[in-house]
């Protein structure tokens, strides 16, 4: 990829993505917990192009790292777009910067990397969104609409209007494509999905938004053709559970020992001991960090290996080992 002004290329953090500093340019509440962020380069140098479903890693001023999806039009290539829901029981990378970045703020955003495009076989296409999950969903319908496709509708389901981002927009742009659902938070008035997907059509389905809600899609469209059915999952990161224990992973080129804590990824231990790991995602859904395991028990916790592949490998931002005094071998 050829370098522009104000793109920094780095693989300091283990990651192989180019990063560059994006200052904001506009920051403004779109929904009772979203906030939209504008930003752009140096000198209205055009930012690298990106398809809908694309998502960047922000690099917050505390130093996390958190993705999110670009949800402007990707023809518009002047400004990346961001949607950020404000997380207030969440891991603080939202909350950090909703509060503390402001207009005139420089940030360090990586390349967009896209695990969820638009299918070049497909025609047609049914959309379901939960919540924030709109944000790659409304860059799908800006970029089928620039390219001279109407062929889509969308279901998108919030717990009342005040939370909906870009509810006005969307039924201003789009009008009677888009069906509004409000559940008020109550689970038995969620929305019925399964008038849409009883009967399999040509039509291709993308699914974003919680994970009830991408569950209970995926429930209704088992019996969907191969490979129509499409779920963006990259929004749920790592969590820690309750009932994780610290355990030790060995790296067999080294013999070094690195321990990781309960409440700590793998990915995160092994970046926290200097080794360097492709990762892209961090959820455990597109394949980067790929890790060979030579020896120990895994809960594996990703949605991309096969029962066979897991027997010798490991995706080491979501899984682990499966319990404490277990040791994990990897051939790092
Ligand atoms: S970084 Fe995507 S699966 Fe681990």
């Amino acid at each position: 990829m050829q370098l522009t002004d104000g793109r920094v290329p780095t693989t300091s953090d283990g990651s192989l993505a180019l990063w560059f500093d994006l200052r904001v340019v506009g920051k403004a509440r779109i929904a009772s917990e979203v906030w939209q962020f504008e930003l752009a380069g140096e000198a209205g140098v055009p930012l690298p192009a990106f398809a809908a479903g694309a998502h960047v890693t922000v690099i917050t001023p505390l130093g996390q790292r958190r993705n999110y999806s670009l949800c402007g039009a990707p023809q518009d290539r002047s400004r990346y777009v961001l949607a950020i829901k404000r997380e207030a029981r969440g891991r603080g990378g939202s909350v950090c910067l909703v509060d503390d970045v402001a207009v005139g703020t420089t940030l360090r955003v990586s390349e967009p990397r896209n695990h969820f495009a638009l299918s070049p076989r497909a025609r047609s296409f049914i959309f379901i969104a939960g919540g924030i999950g709109i944000t790659p969903i409304y860059a799908m319908m800006q970029q089928l609409r620039a390219s001279g496709n109407e062929d889509f509708s969308l279901v998108y389901c919030s717990r009342d209007r005040a939370s909906a981002a870009f509810a006005d927009q969307l039924e201003a742009e789009f009008g009677g494509k888009v069906h509004l659902h409000h559940d008020g938070g109550h689970p038995a008035q969620a929305y019925d999905f399964w008038p849409l997907l009883e009967r399999p059509t040509a039509a291709h389905v993308y699914c974003c938004g919680p994970t009830a809600l991408m569950e209970c899609v995926a429930d209704m469209s088992g019996h969907w053709p191969t490979g129509a059915v499409h779920f963006e999952r990259f929004g749920v990161s790592y969590a820690a559970r309750a009932a994780d224990e610290p355990f030790v992973a060995r790296l067999r080129q080294t013999d070094v020992s690195v321990q990781v804590g309960a409440q700590e990824s793998l990915l995160d231990a092994l970046r926290r001991a200097g080794v360097a790991i492709r990762s892209s995602c961090e959820s455990g859904v597109c394949g980067a960090c790929k890790t060979r395991l030579i020896a120990g028990d895994v809960a594996h916790r990703d949605q991309v290996l096969s029962d066979a592949e897991r027997a010798q490998h490991i995706m080491v931002c979501v899984s682990r080992a499966s319990g404490a005094g277990c040791e994990l071998v990897l051939d790092l």
